[in-house]
């Protein structure tokens, strides 16, 4: 296994005294697709600026595709990292959404036709080629967050570390930002995203990590996480409601996470088991339409 990003007992303490991050150590392969997932408070955001360099570590270790995280390495960190911060307008600022993406490029010294193809390049990913000379302020929010994505990718960054990147979007919104990171992925971004929706997370994502209290309680494959139901609580969250639906059938000990792998659980159950057999016909009725 490879990491593109390796955090080693990382601890960081803010100005006003409060300890954020306390030996946190965590290891991302590269290719992977991992949520990091927490209460508010728990340190997301800031285990996510150490990523990046906005934040160094007052004790331990960040590396990024082999690079020491630092104050030397600084631009080629932020090359490599695509940082996308929770709010886009916190990120975007040129008035139009073509000088916004190709900021970064320019900035690089690229030429202009690289630049302009970088540009149109990155819209397209995201779905925004046909809104890349309006006003930026005719965005809408959801438009303006994939378009502070855009702006990152014409980077040609090797992950991407995103900061509840589907806060604030209504749930098209959501579903669609979702997609366009699935599909990133799987073209082999290493993808790193900071929710707490516990919906979302088994959807797409093939790791997660658990903060509480600025330190990891727990990381690993999804199912693994989400089989500790007493952690995910400690930690104020909950299970998808898929697995909550599942708790009332009888003899069944590991809770499916998403409807697809609880459609796959209920046929079984009906080619095994005869009595229920309504009891899933009625859940599949209930769950039929949505992923
Ligand atoms: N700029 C800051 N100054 C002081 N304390 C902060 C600052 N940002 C975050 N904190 C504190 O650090 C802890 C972790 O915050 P944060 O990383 O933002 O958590 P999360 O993203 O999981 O909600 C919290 O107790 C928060 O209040
Ligand atoms: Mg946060």
């Amino acid at each position: 296994m490879t990491a593109m990003i390796r955090i080693e007992s990382v601890s960081f303490t803010y100005p006003g005294g409060v300890r954020a991050l306390d030996g946190v150590s965590l290891e991302v392969p590269r290719g992977c697709f991992m949520s990091l997932m927490g209460a508010n408070g728990s340190g997301k955001s800031t285990l996510l600026k150490h990523i990046n360099g906005l934040l160094l570590p007052e004790a331990g270790r960040v590396s990024v595709a082999g690079i020491a995280v630092g104050k030397d390495s600084f631009e080629e960190v932020n090359r490599r990292v695509g940082f996308v911060f929770q709010d886009p307008n916190d990120q975007i600022f040129a008035p139009t959404a073509r000088e916004d993406i190709g900021y970064g490029p320019v900035n690089l010294g690229l030429p202009p036709e690289e630049v302009e193809r970088r540009v149109e390049e990155a819209a397209a990913q995201v779905g925004i080629g046909e809104l890349l000379d309006r006003p930026i302020h005719h965005l809408s929010y959801g438009q303006k967050k994939r378009l502070s994505i855009a702006g990152v990718l014409a980077m040609k960054p090797d992950c991407l570390v995103l900061d509840e990147p589907t806060a604030s979007l209504d749930p098209m919104g959501e579903h669609r930002l979702m997609r366009i990171l699935h599909g990133l992925n799987r073209n082999g971004m290493t993808v790193v995203m900071a929710t707490h929706d516990v919906d979302l997370v088994p959807l797409y994502s093939q790791r997660v990590c658990l903060l509480r209290a600025g330190r990891v309680a727990v990381e690993g494959e999804l199912k693994q996480v989400f089989a500790d139901r007493e952690l995910i609580e400690r930690c104020r969250l909950r299970l998808p409601r898929i697995a909550s639906l599942f708790e009332q059938l009888p003899g069944i000990t590991e809770l499916p996470l998403t409807v697809g792998m609880a459609r796959r659980r209920l046929e079984r159950l009906m080619e095994e088991d005869g009595p229920l057999l309504a009891a899933a016909r009625t859940l599949l009725e209930t769950e039929g339409e949505s992923h």
